[in-house]
């Protein structure tokens, strides 16, 4: 499965990735990392794994988010990727690329949605009082943060928790559970019914 890696900030999560297309029988390859920041780390990362990194920054695009994200679709198209990951792609997709690139087009988010949809969703759990958070894996639809799951990772709130603290312990499970959910896609286990339920065929 050849995949299109976005990105805005570190990479940690393309990291992941790119680790996990090192494993001889990892059913995927990065051939395209992209980012709407010129100066992400992910950027560097994709480089030092002789990976094809391109950016181009949303700032002064003229022609808007369409024009912006019909630009991104074709640099997609041309490298021949079948799956777009964002991954830490800090930027609302529109409609028309949600729609050319639908069931293609996977995100990762750091709460158990449907709970704390949008930014800075380790503040908001700790201010809600919750005793566990996590990440979640899923399909993206047109509406924010509220696509079909894929699978998500549960971590415990711990006392003396702030944003940081909670942040990393549940880094560590997006690392973990991102490329899991990409090599069950490349082997076709992954389905969504008509109400948008996900299963994983054979899940061990
Ligand atoms: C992570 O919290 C991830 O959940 C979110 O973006 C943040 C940075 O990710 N999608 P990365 O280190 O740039 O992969």
């Amino acid at each position: 499965l050849k995949l299109a890696v976005l990105v805005s900030g570190g990479g940690s999560n393309l990291q992941a990735i790119i680790d996990a297309c090192k494993t001889p029988d990892y059913p995927a390859e990065i051939v395209l990392v992209f980012s709407n920041q010129l100066d992400a780390g992910g950027l560097e990362r994709a480089r030092r794994a002789g990976i094809r990194a391109e950016a181009i920054s949303h700032k002064g695009f003229e022609g808007g988010r369409e024009a912006y994200d019909s630009t991104v679709s074709n640099l997609i198209e041309e490298s021949g990727a079948d799956l777009v990951v964002l991954a830490g792609y800090l930027r609302l997709v529109s409609e028309s690329f949600v729609t050319r690139w639908e069931g293609r087009l996977i995100n990762i988010h750091p709460s158990l949605l449907p709970s704390f949809k949008g930014l800075h969703v380790h503040q908001a759990a700790l201010d809600a009082g919750v005793k566990y958070s996590g990440c979640t894996v899923h399909y993206v639809v047109p509406e924010v943060d509220s696509g079909p799951i894929i699978a998500q990772a549960v971590v415990p709130v711990l006392p003396g928790d702030d944003a940081g603290t909670l942040a990393q312990r549940i880094l560590k499970q997006e690392h973990r559970i991102y490329p899991q959910v990409i090599r069950w896609i490349a082997e076709g286990r992954v389905s969504v019914d008509e109400a948008g339920i996900v299963t994983v065929a054979d899940a061990n």
